[in-house]
């Protein structure tokens, strides 16, 4: 009786940490957002400032598409109602779909984004906005613990085991890091690594990294990190090649 009510209280404060930190992270874009339009509306401003106010604006409402993207992902596995839309894809367009929709979040972040893709990967049968999703999940988290000046490279590749060809993609950056302790704990639904420092960084929701998980696994693939503190870290995902169509 007393292990159950334990769990319960520990998933009921989990609920609540998670509740407090999507609302704070829905409420930071959605204050500038506003706060941006007002001087817009209000202010006579010359036409190089209302350019860098109108992308802010862009910016963040992208910012709020990918958390809430997120929220629903998550909402959708929990009742059983995310439908795979399975096919066969090239996943260089996936790479360039992601890249391209969060290209700017990095460059304002002055850190260097290198792709490094091979071509003629390749087709695979997947699911193509789901494997867009889960990138720009690694490389939104990339960007978010990675302090300006640092690097971001993704890697795509082509590993042949006893016939069986798979393609390889990974993320590395040079930020933070992820203790040895924690690195199987960040795959786990709302877990994000408590930080004593209170910054305004965007936090995020602790969903991202299970959606990817998610996806992975339906694809019949892999996906694991390695990181050094202080160093950075690279995680990586494989996704088998089948010479069938499926599904
Ligand atoms: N590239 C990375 N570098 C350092 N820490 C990371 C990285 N990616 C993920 N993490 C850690 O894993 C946690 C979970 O990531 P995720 O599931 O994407 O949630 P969120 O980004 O919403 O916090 C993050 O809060 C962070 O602590
Ligand atoms: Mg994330």
């Amino acid at each position: 009786m007393e292990e159950v009510n334990k769990e319960l209280e520990k998933a009921n404060r989990i609920k609540s940490d998670f509740l407090h930190t999507v609302s704070h992270e829905l409420r930071t874009p959605l204050t500038s957002i506003k706060a941006f339009t007002e001087i817009l509306l209000e202010d006579d401003i010359d036409a190089a400032e209302r350019t860098e106010f109108l992308e802010i604006i862009s910016r963040e409402s992208d910012r709020l598409s990918r958390l809430i993207n997120n929220l629903l992902m998550v909402s959708r596995i929990e009742s059983g109602q995310l439908y795979w839309e399975m096919g066969m894809i090239s996943i260089n367009k996936v790479i360039k779909s992601a890249v391209d929709a969060i290209k700017l979040v990095i460059e304002k972040k002055r850190v260097e984004l290198k792709v490094k893709v091979v071509d003629n990967l390749p087709q695979l049968s997947g699911d193509e906005d789901k494997l867009v999703e889960l990138l720009i999940n690694l490389l939104d988290n990339a960007s978010n613990f990675t302090d300006p000046g640092g690097k971001i490279e993704l890697v795509s590749d082509e590993k042949k085991i006893n016939n069986q060809s798979e393609i390889w993609i990974s993320v590395s950056d040079t930020g933070t890091g992820i203790e040895p302790e924690e690195q199987e704990k960040i795959f786990d639904r709302f877990y994000q690594v408590k930080t004593d420092i209170l910054t305004d960084k965007p936090k995020g929701s602790g969903l991202g990294l299970a959606i990817c998980k998610e996806i992975i696994n339906h694809h019949g693939g892999n996906i694991w990190v390695e990181s050094k503190p202080g160093e950075g870290t690279t995680f990586t995902f494989t996704l088998p090649v089948s010479l069938r169509k499926e599904e």
